[in-house]
């Protein structure tokens, strides 16, 4: 079984509940149309009831049985607004503009997750990143003892022979454009426990990256990477985590066991940690086009589970990204 096809199993096993602020969009409503028959989740649409339904109609989409919430309209807005309103009072916002901002279906979704109406949310096929994003870290905010957001990327590949039976996990490619060295400690962990609720990686091995190898090269990037490791070390002392470490000495055994012998990790690798998002971002569409795997993005460090798509997204890419948030959320 693939990774996806375990993580569909997984969220048909406890259906979740989630959330779709571009309910209208036409990709979102034929994915909302399987999760439904496919009882793989429970998606609530929103937008108006009215496009909604053609669009399902004209495109032969069954969505009989599934919610369909118009923010604007909706009597919840109210206690949306006041919960919203208090979380982000001492950020300036008004009650008036919380109000505002409880009737766009971003933040109406986002509240509904917040105050656990739906477990949680999926969004992107129209928004950009960072439009989705921050909506959530402003409201939705990290889990406790978590310092920040960040995004693992599960990549598959053909050759069960690579990573952990043919997955490998790489952080952030996403987010943080620019973490510190104890934010990417806190990537480093939050992609340890990835690995191993949606991965199926019971024993994952951190390896943080950088184009040094345990002190080859002096300079200040690769001081950020050895500091980070050792943050990394203090917060979770039982995780597999070593670096810093080039590529090749982290996934093959040869080069590894040459430039960190002794290393719990070197060689044998299946979470790589990026220093920063071009490294991350380049690095896993490298691997995509080059190597032909497959990539599908997480977010997490979240309190609660959202997750962004691509707006190039298809249909099934929609429904993989709802099976994953509720798998998080279970
Ligand atoms: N974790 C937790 N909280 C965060 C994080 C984070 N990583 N980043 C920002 N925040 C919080 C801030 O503290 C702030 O909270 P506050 O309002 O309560 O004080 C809030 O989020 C908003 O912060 P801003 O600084 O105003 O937000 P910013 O404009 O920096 O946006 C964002 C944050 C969206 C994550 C930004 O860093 C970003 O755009 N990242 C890159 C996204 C991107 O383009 N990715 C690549 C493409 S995706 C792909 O290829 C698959």
């Amino acid at each position: 079984m693939s990774i996806l096809e375990e993580i569909r199993a997984k969220a048909h096993k406890q259906i979740k509940t989630i959330v779709f602020p571009e309910g209208d969009e036409l990709r979102t409503v034929k994915a909302a149309a399987v999760l439904k028959t496919e009882a793989l989740a429970e998606p609530v649409l929103l937008g108006d009831p009215e496009k909604i339904n053609a669009a399902a109609e004209e495109n032969g989409a069954d969505i009989a049985g599934i919610r369909i919430i118009d923010p604007a309209d909706s009597p919840d807005r109210i206690r949306y607004r006041d919960a919203l309103y208090e979380i982000r009072k001492q950020k300036g916002v008004s009650l008036e503009e919380a109000g505002r901002l409880a009737a766009d279906p971003m933040y109406f979704g986002i509240m509904m997750v917040q105050l656990g109406d739906a477990d949680g949310l999926v969004s992107g096929a129209v928004h950009s990143t960072g439009d989705m994003l921050r909506p959530a870290l402003q409201i939705i905010k990290t889990k406790p003892g978590i310092k920040v957001v960040s995004s693992s990327m599960l990549m598959e590949f053909q050759d069960r022979g690579i990573g952990h039976d043919g997955l490998l996990i790489y952080a952030d490619c996403v987010v943080n454009p620019c973490p510190t060295a104890e934010e990417l400690a806190h990537i480093a962990i939050s992609s340890a426990e990835t690995a191993r609720t949606l991965g199926g990686i019971e024993e994952p091995r951190v390896a943080l990256l950088s184009f040094s190898t345990k002190g080859s090269a002096k300079h200040a990037l690769v001081t950020k990477v050895q500091e980070a490791a050792a943050i990394a070390h203090t917060l979770a002392p039982d995780l597999a985590l070593d670096g810093e470490m080039q590529f090749d000495a982290a996934l093959v055994p040869a080069v590894g066991a040459q430039k960190a012998g002794g290393s719990p990790v070197a060689g044998c690798a299946n979470v790589l940690i990026f220093p920063d998002l071009q490294a991350g971002n380049i690095g896993y569409k490298i691997t995509q086009r080059l190597a032909g795997a497959e990539a599908v993005a997480v977010l997490q460090g979240l309190a609660k589970p959202c997750n962004d798509l691509s707006r190039g997204c298809s249909v099934e890419d929609i429904v993989t990204t709802a099976c994953i948030t509720a798998v998080q959320a279970q």
